[in-house]
């Protein structure tokens, strides 16, 4: 049984992990309207994780008992016009996940609630994942170079990216869904 302050905070990061998958679709859009399909298509995988995310804290909530209570997701406001501008944006974004992830913890903590910390424990892992995945694209595109060359190069590359989390939820989280 999870106390109210749990729930309701379970609620408000499901509505966080949505808002990134807003964040992202809206972002990939703007890549694919100045003609990065490979940056528009791993935003879009990045969609696709963010619903992960939001979806795995919703089973949990069910799993337990407890109501997923849906709010209004926010308009996202994406930023700049280059591959830089956007990863930036990522990576800040993430950097705020991870803030908003261990203060989750840590109210699961300071409540005893160990169900609740062993979930959090795997997004606190998986943040490590996503804040490495912007960074290292950053770097990769200081040695490809900020150019029209270097953005060329890297859109392909990031175009490679594949989905490799669930994304039908039907039937619930799977157990051998990885994240
Ligand atoms: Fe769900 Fe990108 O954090």
């Amino acid at each position: 049984m999870l106390s109210k302050k749990i729930v309701d905070r379970v609620n408000l990061q499901i509505n966080r992990e949505i808002y990134s998958a807003y964040l992202y679709m809206a972002m990939s859009a703007k890549a694919a309207e100045a003609g990065y399909q490979g940056v528009a298509s791993w935003l879009m995988v990045q969609f696709h994780e963010e619903m992960f995310h939001a979806m795995k804290f919703y089973y949990y909530l069910l799993d337990q008992g407890a109501r997923p209570e849906l709010a209004k997701i926010d308009a996202p406001e994406t930023k700049g016009s280059t591959i830089k501008e956007w990863f930036t944006h990522v990576l800040e974004h993430e950097k705020f996940v991870t803030a908003s992830i261990r203060e989750l913890l840590e109210l699961a903590l300071a409540e005893k609630d160990y169900a609740t910390e062993n979930l959090l424990r795997w997004y606190v892992d998986e943040q490590v994942e996503e804040e490495k995945n912007a960074t290292e694209i950053l770097q990769q595109l200081e040695l490809v170079g900020e150019g029209k060359q270097g953005a060329f190069l890297l859109n392909i590359e990031l175009g490679k990216r594949t989905l490799t989390v669930q994304s039908d939820f039907s039937g619930g989280i799977l157990p051998t869904s990885a994240g």
